[in-house]
């Protein structure tokens, strides 16, 4: 009797397990920087939602945004270590990482257009780069796209003298610190989730960022002055843990991919307008004074500026800057 309710009791139990194995969801955690209404933030909402169709329920996909999770360095050594599995760090994180090849999209002036950028992030280019991360444990997905950058301070800044002595916060990019520093400011890097205090108290005096950030962060409340100067570029590669990403069941890698793919595309079309009415909902604040530069300083900025393309040829090679600065004038 006590044999037969024994293995009566292991029947159900092994039953129980299996099911509850059959079940259990592979979890997909994506953590993020900012917040849940920027081109970021609505992407990686968007990729949990088809990303959870399209694999009928079997991955389950949580979001951790606004750094809830991990900080700029911090999660890039989550997800290399597997605490987390997807990330979309900007392009500007992943020198620490020794691909300082992705810095090349922080250069002045490097896209002209969005239509350059995009002939680099879709094409040949951007798919090698996605393969310089290999090496390191992570596999690229994607691109996604945020904008070009607005410079901010509490003065106005009209011309490359302005920024002489201020301290501006950066992103964990030589060529950013190259940047800043080519324009006489100070540059130190910081976190993103520690931008807005540091402006607040005056640990920096400006930063840069395009409008979809500055607005979600409310440093249009505490930076009275921004230039819609568009010297740089924002945008992100999206990123997996590579032993993560290879152990998945062939057909639920194929069916994330195809919910890359979509997500890639409404992120493309969402970032623009996002950055322009976040732009529209600043100057409605009355807060943030912007101004735009005429031709004369447009010139006296690229003056500046444009020296720190050759400047970093020996950090990410004269070869890759030449071939980008094709792409814009195709
Ligand atoms: C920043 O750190 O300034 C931004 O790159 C944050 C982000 O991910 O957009």
């Amino acid at each position: 009797m006590q044999v037969k309710s024994f293995l009566a009791t292991v029947a159900v139990a092994a039953c129980f397990t299996s099911s509850a194995f059959a079940q259990a969801p592979i979890v997909i955690k994506f953590s993020h920087v900012v917040a849940t209404d920027t081109p970021k933030g609505q992407a990686a909402a968007r990729f949990k939602q088809l990303a959870e169709k399209a694999t009928n329920g079997r991955v389950k996909v949580e979001v951790y945004p606004n750094s809830q999770l991990y900080k700029d360095k911090e999660e890039l050594e989550a997800l290399q270590l597997g605490a987390v599995q997807m990330l979309a760090p900007s392009l500007a994180k992943f020198g620490p990482l020794g691909v300082k090849e992705f810095e090349v999209f922080d250069l002045p002036y490097i896209f002209p257009t969005k239509q350059a950028l995009y002939n680099v992030t879709e094409g040949p280019i951007g798919r090698s780069l996605l393969k310089k991360l290999e090496p390191k444990g992570i596999t690229g997905l994607a691109y996604w796209d945020n904008g070009f950058k607005v410079m901010s301070a509490n003065k106005p800044l009209n011309t490359p003298t302005d920024f002489r002595g201020l301290k501006m916060r950066i992103q964990s990019s030589k060529v950013l610190d190259a940047q800043m520093r080519a324009l006489g400011a100070n540059p130190q890097v910081l976190a993103f989730s520690e931008v807005y205090q540091a402006l607040q108290t005056g640990v920096v005096d400006g930063t840069e960022n395009p409008p979809s950030n500055m607005y979600t962060q409310k440093m249009h409340e505490v930076q009275k002055y921004g230039t819609l100067s568009n010297h740089g570029y924002l945008g992100y590669a999206v990123i997996v843990n590579k032993k993560f990403w290879d152990g998945l069941p062939a057909d639920i890698r194929t069916a994330l991919e195809g919910a890359m793919r979509e997500t890639t595309t409404y992120e493309k079309a969402i970032s623009q307008r996002d950055n322009d009415l976040a732009l529209e909902a600043m100057k409605k604040s009355g807060r943030t004074q912007f101004t735009t530069l005429n031709a004369q300083q447009q010139a006296e900025w690229k003056k500046a500026l444009l020296p720190v393309q050759k400047q970093m040829e020996s950090r990410i090679g004269a070869d890759l800057i030449n071939a980008i600065n094709k792409e814009g004038v195709k």
